[in-house]
């Protein structure tokens, strides 16, 4: 029977339940691809420390030996970080390994360049782990929609910002203990800005727009916006207009140039995407022949994400078996997109104006509203304290985002309404 040998580097969350995931389908695999499947090294900080249910003589320091061993064809990179996996993946890529990684901030940052070292050394970079964790959301986009065109997607990618939305929506958290409980769960890092800032998200989503519209997005150029702005009173208001708060990540083509962006919308509460709770992870395809298709999942932990690592490990297994040459580069980073620019995109917005509590007020919000040729769909204020600020909220039709930015500075600029005022994009289906 045919043998391959993987090398796995890397044996944390994700590293130790793949090589529980391989020990318990061991069987089922070598039946089902006719192949002995061998993890020979497992690539490790200290040795010393693993072993023991595992027999030690697999553990090796660091990565060189295994990226020199000949007789891996397969190294598995879960190591996290940058600089390590960097030189991992470009040595065992050069050596003629194929490299399935679970590495999205990674991919973001040098994948045009591994890519091409990919598709120069006729091996394949496999990542399906990186968007989604264990949504099979790849897969979806290379195969099972190879028929279609996909016009959009958008997406739940960050599973902290949604379970810290969920809480401060469904038990009325605030912002602060909404993240400790998501850390003290184990889905927030204890450093969670990447994930508060929309940075995790506009990764994942710059990936697969680069797959689905065959170009390549650089994460550093899309509109990017965290959650850190939405306030207890935004969700309560948006929750009695019949909305919630989600973290968006969208991809859209709009004539040849995607609008590929990361923001807190407000969807209507039917929107597919705003049943989406907690730490999970959804991603909403429309294209032209299946329409509208949603995956739903786990985004992050040990299990999901190493069950995505197994299904880039089948694919490997099947084109090692079948000697086949590797799929044409997908993503292609020779092809960089200029994106649709942020000025040009248009939404429904709502505005959350805080003012002084006086007459003429509504007048002056309205008022430069309207010269802006901006139409209000609706207005709603309540205060209880004259002696305080009132909250005013405005939702307005569909308009160019330059036009919302400069009747929001006007409005700030005449007088009686506080900087503290905000304002969001509103999503529809
Ligand atoms: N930190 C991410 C999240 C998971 O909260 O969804 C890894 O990308």
């Amino acid at each position: 029977m045919e043998r391959i040998e993987i090398g796995l580097i890397g044996f944390g969350t994700v590293g130790k339940s793949f090589y529980e995931l391989l020990r318990k389908r061991r069987d089922r695999l070598k039946e089902q691809f006719g192949v002995e499947l061998v993890v020979s090294m497992i690539g490790v900080r200290d040795p010393k420390k693993h072993g023991e249910r595992i027999d030690s003589s697999v553990f090796v320091a660091g990565y060189d030996e295994i990226i020199a061993n000949r007789d891996i064809s397969i190294v598995v990179e879960l190591v996290g970080g940058i600089e390590i996996p960097l030189e991992i993946i470009k040595g065992a890529l050069s050596r003629g390994k194929h490299v399935i990684t679970a590495n999205k901030a990674l991919l973001a940052e040098h994948g045009k360049e591994l890519f091409m070292l990919a598709r120069e050394s006729g091996v394949e970079l496999k990542f399906e782990a990186s968007v989604g964790g264990g949504i099979p959301v790849i897969k979806v986009i290379r195969e099972s929609l190879k028929g279609n065109e996909i016009f959009s997607i958008s997406g739940i990618l960050n599973g902290t910002t949604n379970y810290i939305l969920t809480r401060m929506t469904e038990s009325g958290l605030s912002f602060e203990d909404a993240l400790k409980e998501a850390q003290e769960k184990g889905f927030a890092e204890s450093d969670p800005t990447l994930d508060i800032e929309g940075i995790d998200a506009a990764q994942k989503i710059s990936l697969l727009s680069s797959l689905a519209f065959d170009g390549w997005v650089d994460y550093r150029d899309i509109l990017c916006e965290g959650i850190k702005r939405i306030t207890k009173k935004d969700i309560d208001f948006a929750a009695l207009a019949g909305f919630v708060f989600k973290l968006v990540a969208t991809g859209k083509m709009i004539g040849d140039k995607p609008l590929v962006a990361v923001f807190p919308a407000l969807l209507p509460k039917g929107h597919p995407l705003a049943t989406v709770r907690n730490e999970y992870n959804a991603v909403l395809i429309e294209s032209d022949f299946l329409g509208k298709s949603m995956y739903l999942g786990k985004g992050a932990g040990g299990d999901a994400t190493a069950s995505s690592v197994a299904s880039d490990l089948g694919d490997l297994i099947e084109r090692i078996r079948m000697k086949a040459k590797p799929d044409p580069v997908k993503p292609r980073p020779s092809r960089p997109f200029s994106l649709f620019s942020k000025e040009d995109m248009s939404f429904k917005y709502y505005f959350h104006f805080v003012t002084e509590n006086r007459p003429g007020i509504w007048a002056t919000v309205t008022g430069l509203l309207a010269s802006n040729a901006i139409n209000i769909e609706s207005v709603h204020q309540k205060w209880e304290n004259p002696a305080e600020p009132s909250d005013l909220y405005v939702m307005v039709d569909e308009t160019a985002e330059s036009k919302v930015v400069k009747a929001f500075e006007e409005i700030i600029n005449a007088g009686g309404i506080y900087d503290t005022s905000t304002y969001f994009r509103i999503l529809e289906e």
